[in-house]
């Protein structure tokens, strides 16, 4: 049988990352160039910052991904990049270099939408079974997808204001703690017990929909009320407290939409899908509700940012014959 090999790009956010992938589920290379470090000191990402360093590592990535993969251009099938949603330079760093690359070696181009790329890091665990249900959280989305067959998606839940991560690195910084925050967070709620009595929003309302901001508003009010009656807070009791609003809203929703669209699979994808607290109440909550539902959690390094998620969602849409032409941009507001 013929080999599918795709080369695949993602330079969304603040990650610069190349892959090959074969026949959309081993992944040959996947070379991830955090800049985490440069943006630490802002306490969070500097667009402009982002794309001075994904020109500055695109093309040692992708010298990285071939050779680690140990292929030639020649034997390509295609080349996929994601082409939104994110940060408008950072997207074009990556678009521009796949166009160049795809251009060259006389390649289709395939573009991907990085949610989608998101979901498909669950390929690597298992072969998905449709229709499916996905957990999308990261640093800028909070949304409850359905996948009717393969590529097809539809959002069914999504957050009001602020995204789970987005939550977690503003109470991260609160507690003085560097972007991004969700790791530590994460970790300090491990020590705590959920002693402050944390809002959940929209929590008991009849729709797949969340909110944050309120949450956060609340933990903020906390800890400056503390601090100007001169109580120190126990900051660990904080974390805990907050994980726990936080992970009991998406774990109810999830059940919620469950309900309300029976799937054999939950995928758990983005950054936040790292969550210990997440993973456990999830996985609880289900196998008393949902039994038979499998959850699939991908491992750490494809739930955060990379090119492998890309390249397998890019195969999808190479079965589909959906290719993009030289004319092809960034779309920093695109939708699944
Ligand atoms: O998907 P991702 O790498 O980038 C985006 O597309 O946004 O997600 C990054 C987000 C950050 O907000 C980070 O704080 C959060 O994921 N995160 C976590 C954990 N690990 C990363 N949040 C909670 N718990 C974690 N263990
Ligand atoms: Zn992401």
């Amino acid at each position: 049988a013929e080999r599918e090999l795709i080369l695949a790009f993602e330079s969304s956010c603040d990650e610069t990352s190349v892959a090959v992938i074969e026949n959309g589920e081993t992944i040959l290379s996947n070379i991830i160039a955090t800049q985490i470090n440069s943006h630490k000191r802002f306490g969070g990402v500097v667009p402009e910052v982002a794309s001075r360093h994904h020109v500055e590592q695109i093309t040692e990535c992708i010298d990285l991904a071939m050779a680690e993969a140990k292929v030639t251009f020649d034997e390509l099938t295609a080349v996929a990049v994601t082409y939104g949603p994110g940060l408008v330079g950072s997207l074009l760093i990556g678009v521009t270099a796949a166009k160049v690359v795809a251009f060259a070696h006389h390649l289709p181009l395939i573009p991907v939408n990085h949610l989608a790329g998101h979901i498909y890091a669950a390929r690597f665990v298992k072969p998905l079974v449709y229709p499916l249900l996905a957990l999308v959280v990261s640093g800028g989305h909070t949304e409850l997808v359905t996948v009717s067959a393969p590529g097809e998606f539809a959002i069914i839940g999504d957050t009001r204001d602020d995204a789970a991560g987005e939550a977690y690195d503003k109470i991260g910084r609160v507690l003085g703690i560097s972007y991004p925050a969700g790791k530590q967070v994460d970790a300090m709620a491990h020590l705590g017990k959920d002693t402050f009595d944390f809002p959940r929003a929209m929590d008991q309302e009849d729709n797949l929909d969340f909110s944050f901001s309120g949450l956060k508003s609340a933990f903020i009010n906390t800890v400056h009320h503390a601090d100007q009656l001169g109580q120190a807070l126990d900051k660990n009791d904080l974390a805990a407290s907050f994980q726990a609003a936080v992970t009991d809203v998406l774990t109810h929703k999830t059940i919620k939409a469950l309900q309300q669209y029976p799937v054999q699979q939950l995928i758990v994808a983005g950054g936040v899908a790292a969550n210990q607290g997440l993973k456990e109440k999830l996985t609880a909550a289900l196998a008393e509700a949902f039994p038979s539902v499998d959850v699939i959690v991908p491992p750490l390094r494809l739930t955060g940012d990379n090119a492998a998620m890309i390249g397998a969602a890019a195969h999808i849409e190479l079965a589909k014959g959906h290719f993009a032409d030289a004319t092809l941009n960034a779309v920093p507001g695109l939708d699944l």
